[in-house]
């Protein structure tokens, strides 16, 4: 990789090695040999492949971002949307100098997996299918000095259009279209990083600046806290600060041209009952995951009822049944995938509930979608693992409220015409699994 440069025209023509140059090295007879790799062997259109792979929805950029904020410790981050742009400013702790140029290595990220989010060394890349120009501002506390790098993703586009397939390697499109400076901080106490996506594309621009698709997006996709209101909003906080390592919720304050600042937060539901918690373990009692639960009070699938706290037609009922995984507060995948462990009704209860499941075993490892975790032997485990526990909430629920006198509900009534007569057969299930129903919900079997 060629190293910071200072030119601010860049040069019509890539530097480097072109790409195909034999190398002298010739192939060894009989034994196996290696041939180095040459600079120029890896393409510069590794760039769009990834980024246009990697981030299919625009929003995904505003993940990463995100990501990396709450990787730096940021307990807020800003997101405002401006003319053709989109301002992601963090008060984390930001980057020196050589933290900075570190960060635009492709594929190479220094982040420890036990602790931190981001592990594959691209999310500052998922801008460039959507703006022109990528500018990253930086600055440690106690620093006089901030840092900026700028990305000519521009310029980096049309020297991929024009010069012949192959013969701009990643190093070259990198190194001379980054450009570097730093200048005087205004706030010399202050840590923060700013991402600015600039000259976005108009078709990517209207997916970001539609503050509900954007609202949205970040609820069920982003670590951010309840709404003050919401009744369990302490309890659920102080049992995952607790159980969950490294557990965060950041505040997101959306900003934009002719509209209202708004600090996104999950809906205060109501008309639930107290949450139940628990550990999600293997046979050998290693903890994987931890989850909490709400069964809507009215024993019936969570709807408008449960939503009557937040403002009206902001949030839909869909958004909030049932479960959502969450590794290091961001979600994986979505709440219709969870269903599938929910045996118990056939899966109809499911949505009786509201919850979330925070992934602690760090050998699960989301994939690079985010919408799965990678197919391994610890991936297995969990599901495993949460099937069983899934199947044991209801009982839970049920000991909960006994013992707690204060939250007692009252006797749960089942909201339909005619009393539920589940035929154990009918429905698939084992004595285990179905008893844990009878007593939470009233159900007769035969
Ligand atoms: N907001 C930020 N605050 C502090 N450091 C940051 C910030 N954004 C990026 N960095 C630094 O830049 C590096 C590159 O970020 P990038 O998102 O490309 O990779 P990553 O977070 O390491 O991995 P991933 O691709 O999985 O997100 C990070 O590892 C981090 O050191
Ligand atoms: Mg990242």
């Amino acid at each position: 990789m060629s190293g910071a440069k200072k030119a601010t025209t860049p040069p019509t023509v890539p530097t480097g090695t072109p790409a195909g140059t034999q190398l002298s090295l010739a192939i060894p007879s009989g034994e196996y040999g290696t041939i180095p790799v040459a600079e120029s062997d890896i393409g510069g259109q590794l760039l769009p492949i990834l980024s246009k792979g990697l981030y299919t929805n625009p929003l995904d950029c505003i993940r990463e971002y995100v990501q990396n904020a709450v990787d730096a410790g940021a307990p807020h981050v800003n997101i405002r949307i401006t003319g053709n742009g989109v301002t992601i400013h963090d008060t984390g702790r930001g980057m020196d100098e050589f933290q900075l140029k570190a960060a635009r290595k492709f594929g190479i990220s220094s982040k420890d997996l036990a602790h931190d989010v981001g592990f594959r060394g691209i999310g500052i890349y998922s801008g460039y299918d959507l703006s022109n120009r990528l500018i990253i501002t930086t600055k440690k506390a106690e620093s006089t000095e901030q840092f900026v790098m700028r990305f000519d993703f521009k310029a980096m586009k049309s020297m991929l259009d024009s010069a012949p397939a192959g013969s701009v390697s990643l190093n070259s499109l990198l190194g001379d279209f980054t450009t570097f400076k730093k200048e005087p901080a205004f706030d010399p106490a202050s840590s923060f990083t700013t991402v600015e996506l600039e000259d976005i594309s108009e078709v990517h621009l209207r997916k970001l600046a539609n503050r509900n698709d954007l609202r949205h997006y970040i609820l069920q996709n982003l670590p951010v806290d309840f709404a003050d209101t919401f009744e369990y909003r302490e309890v659920i906080n102080e049992h995952l600060r607790q159980e969950v390592p490294g557990y965060k919720a950041v505040t997101i304050r959306l900003q934009s041209d002719g509209e209202k600042d708004e600090v996104v937060s999950k809906p205060a539901l109501d008309k639930l009952r107290p949450p139940v918690f628990d550990s999600i373990k293997d046979d050998k009692g290693k903890i994987l995951a931890y989850f909490w639960a709400c069964l809507n009070q009215d024993n019936k699938i969570l709807g408008e009822d449960n939503l009557a706290l937040t403002p009206a037609g902001r949030f839909k009922p869909s958004d909030w049944q049932g479960f959502a995984y969450k590794c290091k507060g961001f979600t994986i995948g979505n709440r219709n995938q969870l269903v599938k462990m929910f045996t118990l009704g056939n899966g109809t209860l499911y949505r009786w509930y509201t919850g979330e499941i925070y992934v602690i075993d760090e050998h699960v490892i989301p994939n690079t979608a985010r919408d799965d975790f990678e197919s391994n032997a610890a991936k297995s485990q969990l599901e495993i693992a949460v099937g069983a526990t899934m199947d044991m909430i209801p009982q839970k629920q049920e000991t909960s409220s006994n013992n707690s006198s204060a939250t007692k509900p009252r006797l749960p009534q089942i909201n339909v015409s005619k009393p539920i007569k589940l035929s154990k057969r009918s429905i698939g299930l084992t004595n285990r699994s179905v008893r844990p129903w009878v007593g939470v919900l009233g159900l007769s079997l035969r």
